[in-house]
């Protein structure tokens, strides 16, 4: 790796990142079901019809896995807590083995000297809240300041930092208008409920954590940067729409408390009654904001409905996602962000890293493609800082190979390759290029 500690500012925080479902084992424990395990039950959905249940056991290996951060030199750990481990049923009585696994976590990140990072909800709803309507009910904000409560309640002393939900662009949109996660729908007025809700519930809990004491709480954001797939005047106002939708709602929601105007020109009519009083629980006051970055999408008209548009193919070199790589997008938001909507609020890099198809041979995974991918993002977080953004933080996804929601268990992303049959721990040659470079 060419970049090191040394390059960053005093105190700069590196970390790895996790989320519950994806590595705990969700048929373990007394965890209840969750939409993720109804989504992939359903053909088609999941490749391989692919669950959690077992995913890395990371519930019984947590202290092997936390030693593998101590070792490779990280200061943090970002993970998350499951609402359906937690409250079996979403609501009501808690399953005390969930929260006590939750509490030997922080305690075991502790006893490591790693900071505890948590994220609230990485997506795996209760599937009794489906059943209520999910993300499309306004309930659900009530809901999940419970659960808050009950979370935050046992561990809230010892976290480092708390972001109440991951990618609310993921719950929303990805889920409820395109239909490639859980819940899968394609329903345009799901779509409006879930945007506006994701965000309510945001911030209810960020709510309940102050009345709990806590500081240091944020929100979690991903971002993909979108440029018009032709020199055309229309490419360009389909690029900005896409941008709209995909970035600036949620940015314009919790900072601004304003939705953009070219987004509730198609999803307006379908925003539940009230929707403008909302904002002064979206607003609720932040420390700091956090951005998950990986890639750029190319946008061009499509004739149809609202919004009219399509994603294009582009030609940068891609991921095992198909996904371009731009590390330049990063170094974008980061400025934009700071510029149009946080100000000097410290920015994070929540996420950011790659799939690939890394073979374990001789034990030995060589991947110079992540080191690559990692040092590039690198390169352009140093400019955003010489630029003067307020960049603190930069965690990368993900400590161990795990599920990838839709696409199974075949994209690689960890510094750690998982062997799901033995589920032996390799380190990458990625996670030693990282151990290296965090001791530089
Ligand atoms: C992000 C998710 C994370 C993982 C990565 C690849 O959108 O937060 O769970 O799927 O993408």
């Amino acid at each position: 790796m060419r970049n090191a500690r040394r390059d960053f500012p005093e105190g700069f925080l590196f970390g790895a990142a996790t989320s519950s479902y994806q590595i705990e084992g969700h048929a373990t424990g007394g965890a209840g079901r969750t939409h993720w395990d109804d989504f992939a039950a359903t053909p088609g959905n999941v490749v391989r019809g692919e669950n959690g249940d077992l995913a890395c056991d990371h519930y019984h290996r947590f202290g092997e896995d936390l030693d593998l951060v101590r070792d490779a030199g990280f200061d943090a750990y970002r993970f998350s807590t499951s609402w359906a481990r937690v409250l079996p049923e979403g609501r009501g009585p808690v399953n005390e083995a969930g929260l006590d696994y939750y509490d030997r976590l922080t305690d075991a990140m502790l006893e490591r000297g790693l900071k505890p990072c948590a994220t609230l909800y990485h997506w795996e709803l209760p599937s009794p809240l489906a059943d209520l309507g999910g993300w499309r009910n306004r309930d659900i904000a009530g809901w999940f300041a419970d659960f808050t409560e009950v979370v935050m309640g046992r561990i809230g002393d010892r976290m480092h930092s708390v972001a109440p939900i991951n990618e609310p662009w993921c719950v929303a949109w990805l889920s409820h208008f395109m239909g490639y996660h859980a819940p899968g729908l394609r329903d345009i007025r799901a779509t409006a409920r879930a945007m506006h809700h994701v965000l309510l519930a945001h911030g209810r809990a960020i709510e309940t954590m102050r009345g709990l004491g806590m500081s240091n709480l944020g929100g979690v954001f991903n971002m993909e940067w979108s440029d018009p797939a032709e020199d055309t005047a229309e490419s360009a106002e389909k690029a900005t729409l896409y941008d709209a939708i995909y970035n600036r709602w949620f940015l314009g929601g919790v900072f601004r408390g304003a939705y953009p105007d070219e987004v509730l020109a198609g999803l307006e009519p379908h925003l539940p009654t009230g929707w403008q009083d909302d904002f002064p629980t979206i607003g609720a006051k932040l420390d700091w904001c956090g951005i998950n970055y990986y890639t750029r999408k190319l946008i061009a008209p499509d004739p149809g409905p609202w919004p009219g548009l399509k994603e294009v193919e582009g030609p940068l070199p891609k991921t095992f996602m198909d996904w371009e790589i731009c590390p330049e997008g990063l170094y974008r938001f980061l400025t934009r962000t700071a510029r149009d909507y946080t100000g000097d609020l410290p920015l994070y890099v929540t996420e950011n890293g790659m799939a690939g198809q890394d073979d374990l041979r001789a034990g030995k995974v060589d991947d110079p493609h992540r080191t690559d991918y990692l040092d590039a993002h690198l390169d352009q977080v140093r400019r955003a800082i010489a630029e003067g953004a307020p960049v603190r933080g930069y965690f990368i996804w993900s400590l161990l190979d795990n599920y990838e929601w839709s696409l199974g268990y075949e994209k690689r992303f960890g510094l750690v390759h998982v062997d799901f049959d033995t589920l032996a721990r390799t380190p990458k040659a990625s996670y030693h290029e990282v151990a290296k470079a965090l001791k530089g």
